[in-house]
Order: C-alpha cells, then structure tokens, then sequence
C-alpha cells in the first residue's frame, strides 16, 4: 500500500487534475462526526480538510470551537471529543494543519526547496482566519491547541481577541514572542563594530553537544534535512510506521513513564539541567527517531497502549502519514528553530502584548513538555491577563485527550462554561 500512496502524494503535489479527481478511503469516524473539505485557495491557498460535530453549514448561530492538533498528528486523532463538546452547545471544528492530512496546498517540495515563509506563525494564524470566515463566521468562542497547535493558537488569541475570544492549550505552554533588546546605551558616534544576534537555537545545541554523552533537541532533530526520511522510514523499527506511531504514543504516556520520578520545573536552563529531559525530548545526539524509540521501548511492552490507542487508529495516521510524509509537518519546527530574521521577526509587532482573553492550560503529569520550556507554565499570569490556571491530569502524558478523553472533555467542558 505504502508506494501506490506515495504515487498518489506525487499525483497530489504536481497535478491539479488529480487534486480534483482524488478520493480518499473514508475515515472511521464515530456517529455524530463529519468530514468536510472548505475552499481556502484565493487567501490562504489551502484547501483545509476538517472533522466536526453540532455544526449546521447553513446556520451558523452556534458559537464555534476550533481544535488544533499538534506533530506528529492529524484532526483524526481529536473525533472523540468533537461530539460531547458539541452537546454544549457548539459547533466543533478539528482540522487538518497546513502540512498535513487531507488539507492541501501547502508547499510540497523537499526541505532545500520549500518555501518555509508558508510555516511562519503568523501565516498559520492567516489560515486561520481564512479558514473560519470560510466556515461563516467571524468569531470563534475558544481555539484549542494541542503540542505544536498551542502555537496558532496561542499567536491568534494574541494578535486578534476579537475574533479568538478565549484559547486552551493543551500539553505546552504558551511562550510569547520574543522582545527587542530593552534600552540600549546610546553612543555619541556611529558603534565601531554592528551587533550581530546573539541567540540561535544552533548556538544552544551546540552547549548540549557538549554533555557527556553529547544530546541534542528534539526540535533541532526535527529541523535537520534528514529527519522526514527518519520518520517516514524508522529503520530501527523494521521500518514500520505502525511500530512508530505505537510506540511514540506509549513511550509519551504514564503507561511508561510512571517507573521515572514525574517531571518537575527545571531549576535552570543550563544545559546540564535540560540533560535530565528523557531521550524521546533531549535526544542522545547519535540516535536518530528510531533509534531512540528502539532504545526506550527495549524491554517494555507497547502494547499495553492498545487500550486507549487501538491499532484500528494507528493504521489511521500510517495510511494518512505513508500518503503525505512529514516534511511539511516538519516544517513548523525549522521556523521555530531558525536564527533572528525574516522567518521570525514578525513576533516583535507584539512584543509585550499580553494575551487578553481567557486562557486556560491543561496538561498531563508524566508530560516533560510542560517544562521543556522553562518558565513558561509558571509565567502565565504574566503572559496573559485572563489567566484561569492550570490542571495536569494525574493519569496523562503528552496525550490527554486519547489517554484521557473523557476527563480533558470536562475540564474543556468545564473552561467553556465558565467563559
Ligand atoms: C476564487 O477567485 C476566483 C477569481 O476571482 C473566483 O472565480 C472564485 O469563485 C473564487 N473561489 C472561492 C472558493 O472563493
Ligand atoms: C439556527 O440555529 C439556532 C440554534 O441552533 C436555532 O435556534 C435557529 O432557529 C436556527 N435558525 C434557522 C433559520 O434555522
Ligand atoms: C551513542 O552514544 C552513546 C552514549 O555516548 C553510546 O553508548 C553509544 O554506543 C553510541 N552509539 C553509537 C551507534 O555510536
Ligand atoms: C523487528 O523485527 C524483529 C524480528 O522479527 C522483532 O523481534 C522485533 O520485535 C521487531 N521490532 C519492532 C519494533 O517491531
Ligand atoms: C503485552 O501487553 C498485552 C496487552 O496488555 C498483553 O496481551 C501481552 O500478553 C503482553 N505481552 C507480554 C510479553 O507481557
Ligand atoms: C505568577 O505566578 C508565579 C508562580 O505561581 C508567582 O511566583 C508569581 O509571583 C506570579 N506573578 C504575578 C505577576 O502574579
Ligand atoms: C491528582 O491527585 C491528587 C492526589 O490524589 C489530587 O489532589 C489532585 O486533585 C488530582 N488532580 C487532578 C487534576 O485530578
């Protein structure tokens, strides 16, 4: 199957006949739950594929809630929230981000050619707001994000509260655009030597090379040319996307993690206090993917994820995932990654803003996530002027809403009510 999915990719990316004649096998939804494709060309250049539920394409009365998921995901991984969040009253929206899934239009090229100004954060935020104005509405009650999706998420509650009127994330906490340098020491003549920016992300990688043994970011990891072949093509997983969608889901969740000390606030963002990070986040900086999972599954059993993540599911992102690949999922952390410039300088149009509008964290207490970027959980009431705290679920890792449906469906619930 895997090959022929390929040659229908190649079909998508290099032939808008194809594109129009293409189906999809259908997806195994549960009752109550709609896929739907809406026709973003002319502004974002997107045609987004999405899931929903208590929408009603003619009447859009109902209060609207967008979910996004994050990497290495697609919408389908959110169908069984769509309907009890529906119940409220709402209609409930997961798409597919640029990048991935059936949403199509972005930049398929390899990783030399691509054109990576698609990925900046605010043009996801532009997808967004094309993408809801499709939908027939200018509003939108509360936008959830998940991992990566906490990014649009947090940039459109930030930029346009008054079209994002409430934001949840979900497994990693928000960090704000950077800041301008803060009152300089002005000179009486031109500075003899310019300043050059004196952060890269390259620049902190290299400090982890350094530890013994040398480890490297997993965001790093993921920007590097090699790593959608890594992912597509897990060599020590005997190749199997399947084993790589299992085990990363296990190895992220309590079912594995419970044995360790849980994850706690970093007491510095030295190198040798980021080392303490499981492999899976601060990679050993010889081991691809792969490798890493290989080496952290070894002795386990995965399968005991099987109750919460069911192989019915996980064939789901291998057929959706063999079809795409993970360059343009990828390519949200090459923008995340890239040094002070063109591809992230907008953030300083909002530099000091503060989120304004209700904001709500939830994550899981085996989640290292929640502390990878130090400071950001705790900085909260700083970053947003309408912070309503956060909850991390006792029985969570990175993936609440599959490990725990049912209790991150009442605290999202519970935060919408009390908007
Ligand atoms: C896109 O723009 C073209 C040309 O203006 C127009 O004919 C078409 O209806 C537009 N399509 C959508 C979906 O907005
Ligand atoms: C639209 O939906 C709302 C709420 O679901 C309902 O009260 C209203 O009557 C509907 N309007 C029309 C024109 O059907
Ligand atoms: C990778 O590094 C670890 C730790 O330094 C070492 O034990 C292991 O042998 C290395 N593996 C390879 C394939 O070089
Ligand atoms: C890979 O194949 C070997 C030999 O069949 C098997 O023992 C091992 O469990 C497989 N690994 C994975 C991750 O499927
Ligand atoms: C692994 O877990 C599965 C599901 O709980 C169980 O059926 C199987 O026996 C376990 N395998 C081993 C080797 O313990
Ligand atoms: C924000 O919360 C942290 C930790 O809960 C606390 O130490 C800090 O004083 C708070 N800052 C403000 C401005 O309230
Ligand atoms: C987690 O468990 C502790 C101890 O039982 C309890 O106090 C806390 O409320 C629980 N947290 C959540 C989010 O359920």
């Amino acid at each position: 199957m895997a090959p022929l999915s390929r040659s229908l990719a190649y079909c998508l990316a290099f032939s808008s006949f194809a594109l129009a004649t293409t189906t999809y096998p259908p997806l195994p939804l549960p009752s109550g739950v709609t896929a739907s494709y809406v026709d973003t060309t002319n502004t974002s250049g997107l045609v987004f594929h999405y899931l929903s539920a208590g929408c009603t394409p003619s009447n859009t009365t109902k209060p609207l809630v967008l979910i996004l998921h994050g990497y290495p995901e697609i919408a389908y991984g959110f169908k069984d929230l769509l309907v009890p969040i529906a119940k409220q009253g709402y209609c409930v929206v997961a798409s597919d981000q640029r990048g991935y899934g059936r949403t199509t239009g972005w930049d398929t090229r390899p990783w030399a050619y691509v054109d990576l100004t698609q990925w900046k954060f605010e043009n996801l935020v532009r997808d967004l707001v094309a993408f809801v104005w499709a939908l027939g509405y200018k509003e939108v009650r509360s936008v959830i994000g998940h991992d990566f999706g906490t990014i649009p998420a947090g940039w459109a509650a930030l930029t346009r509260p008054d079209i994002f009127q409430s934001v949840l994330h979900m497994s990693v906490p928000f960090v704000p655009p950077q800041q301008p340098p803060f009152h300089l020491p002005t000179t009486p003549s031109p500075p003899s030597t310019l300043s050059v920016p004196d952060w890269t992300y390259a620049g902190v990688e290299s400090a982890l090379e350094h530890l013994t043994p040398p480890r490297r970011n997993y965001q790093w990891y993921n920007s590097q040319p090699s790593a959608a072949h890594d992912f597509l093509t897990p060599t020590a997983l005997n190749n199997s996307l399947h084993a790589f969608f299992r085990i990363e889901w296990f190895i992220k969740s309590p079912a594995y993690l419970a044995q360790f000390p849980p994850p706690h606030p970093l007491p510095s963002s030295d190198p040798s206090d980021l080392a303490q990070v499981p492999y899976f986040y601060i990679m050993l900086a010889n081991q691809s993917v792969s490798q890493t999972l290989a080496t952290l599954n070894y002795g386990q059993n995965a399968s005991v994820s099987k109750t919460w993540f069911p192989d019915a599911d996980v064939d789901v992102y291998v057929q959706e995932f063999s079809r795409t690949g993970f360059q343009g999922a990828l390519n949200y952390y090459r923008v995340l990654t890239s040094p002070p410039g063109p591809l992230t300088n907008d953030g300083l149009l909002w530099a000091g803003r503060k989120i304004t509008v209700p904001t709500f964290f939830l994550g899981g207490k085996y989640d290292w996530q929640t502390y990878i970027v130090r400071g950001a959980l705790e900085g909260y009431n700083v970053t947003s002027t309408d912070f309503r705290g956060s909850v991390l679920l006792n029985g969570s890792g990175h993936w609440p809403y599959i490990e725990q449906t049912g209790e991150t469906v009442r605290y999202i619930n519970k935060f919408l009510e009390e908007l």
